[in-house]
């Protein structure tokens, strides 16, 4: 039962507060890191790049099953945007994707409410992605993830 509550919680965290903050970000003064072979197939699957940081080293995917690995070269700390939320991909992140849908999600966990919870499938939805926590899902607009990421705590192992 206590988790359910925690689980309620998160959904009241990550479904209001972006309503409150959603002025968009200035301009990121930052220039754009070049586009991964990665980063291009998201697009493909209708997805913004900002899913994942700008430090792809490898990447592999089976066209016909959509299960695809991405090699990060260690493990990669972020700020999620609107909401500054900490977000962590593992060395190697593994899932399988289609159209608009990623599932079986490995290696992206979110820091809410003191704890850290496994990203567990995206999906696509008009100009929202919905991110799925277990059986809890939230919603935010997709033009916050219109820039990559840059890693801010490099860790050589993991
Ligand atoms: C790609 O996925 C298909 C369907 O699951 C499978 O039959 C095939 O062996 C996979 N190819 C590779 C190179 O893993």
């Amino acid at each position: 039962m206590e988790n359910y509550l925690f689980l309620f919680s998160l959904v009241l965290l990550f479904g209001l507060l972006p309503f409150s903050s959603q002025t968009p970000n200035p301009k990121n003064p930052n220039p754009k890191p070049p586009l991964t072979q990665a980063h291009t197939e998201l697009i493909n699957y209708g997805f913004p790049i900002g899913l994942l940081p700008a430090s792809v080293t490898k990447y592999t995917l089976n066209q016909t099953s959509g299960n695809f690995a991405v090699d990060l070269g260690g493990t990669c700390k972020v700020t999620l945007p609107p909401d500054n939320y900490l977000a962590t991909y593992s060395k190697r992140v593994t899932g399988k994707i289609e159209n608009g849908k990623i599932a079986e999600l490995d290696g992206i966990r979110v820091r809410a409410l003191f704890k850290w919870w496994s990203i567990t499938g995206i999906r696509s939805s008009g100009d929202n992605l919905v991110f799925e926590v277990g059986m809890v899902t939230a919603k935010y607009p997709a033009k916050n993830f219109d820039e990559s990421p840059l890693c801010e705590g490099r860790h050589s192992s993991s």
